[in-house]
């Protein structure tokens, strides 16, 4: 049982949650994620780490549903599960970025995923800027309107896109065009987030990688979203999803379940 020290609304649907878990705060790198259970019967959420307070962790989140409604609710945490995925490239290849800009360009909680990497990039001194589209749930965070995205990418070296699934192929084709390196983050396509559902199943330059446990970063113009994107509806229905077993076989979880 983890103990939580404050969970309280910042903005409209979004809250800030702080838990006590030394373990966790001491170990989580910029990048990786955690998954929350609220109580023993409950739904397991995926959620990226925004901050370190100590010994605490601490959540930026919005209200979408079932799961997310009853962390709002929560006395205490029953499990945290983590750190789980991989470290950003950006702090674990740090060296790549010595001399660049960085741009950390995310639309709605994306911020959650970019800021222990923005703090970090902060300590190592490589310029980056965190943008975010249309609407920002912090005062201090930049924003840029979607029609001003090419002309704010140009400015940069190397680009981060955390946001849904549409956005971040917008930022990638952006940026292609612009002959720039972007990643992404696919969170979106994760449901169980430990590699066992199948679901973030996705086309990496032709090679299957699960955004779960090979990601979730990967390098934007090796992404195939359109296979990705067909997926995604398949896995939404009971059919689909046998649908999808039957063509994929072992390959369907990479042969883990
Ligand atoms: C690695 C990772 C990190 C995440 N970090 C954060 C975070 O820091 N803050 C935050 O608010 N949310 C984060 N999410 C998304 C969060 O897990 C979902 O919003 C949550 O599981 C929704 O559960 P629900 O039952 O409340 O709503 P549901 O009814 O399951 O979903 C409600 C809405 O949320 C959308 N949604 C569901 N799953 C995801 C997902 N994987 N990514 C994006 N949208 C989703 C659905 O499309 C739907 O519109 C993260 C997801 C992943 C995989
Ligand atoms: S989220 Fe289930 S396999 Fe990756």
């Amino acid at each position: 049982m983890y103990k939580i020290i404050s969970n309280n609304l910042i903005k409209d649907n979004v809250y800030m949650l702080e838990v006590e878990a030394p373990l966790l705060a001491h170990s989580i790198k910029p990048g990786e994620f955690i998954i929350i259970m609220v109580d023993s019967m409950s739904e397991r959420i995926p959620m990226a780490v925004y901050d370190i307070n100590g010994d605490n962790i601490i959540i930026v989140y919005s209200v979408s549903g079932a799961s997310t409604h009853e962390l709002k609710n929560a006395t205490s945490i029953h499990s945290l599960l983590g750190p789980l995925g991989n470290e950003s490239s950006y702090t674990f290849n740090s060296e790549l970025y010595i001399d660049k800009k960085v741009l950390l360009l995310v639309s709605g909680t994306g911020i959650a995923q970019v800021n222990r990497i923005s703090k970090r990039l902060n300590e190592l001194e490589i310029k980056n800027d965190i943008y975010s589209v249309d609407y920002s749930i912090f005062d201090d965070i930049k924003m840029i309107e979607k029609d001003n995205l090419r002309d704010l990418i140009k400015e940069y070296d190397s680009i981060l896109t955390v946001g849904s699934f549409e956005f971040m192929e917008n930022v990638v084709n952006i940026s292609k065009d612009l002959n720039k390196e972007v990643r992404v983050s696919l969170s979106p396509l994760m449901l169980d987030g430990i590699g066992l559902c199948g679901a973030c199943r996705v086309l990496i330059n032709g090679e299957i990688k699960f955004a779960c446990t090979d990601g979730p970063e990967f390098d934007g113009t090796k992404v195939d979203f359109d296979s990705a994107k067909k997926r995604m509806e398949l896995f939404k229905t009971e059919e689909g999803r046998r649908y999808l077993r039957e063509v994929e076989g072992n390959t369907f979880t990479g042969g883990r379940a």
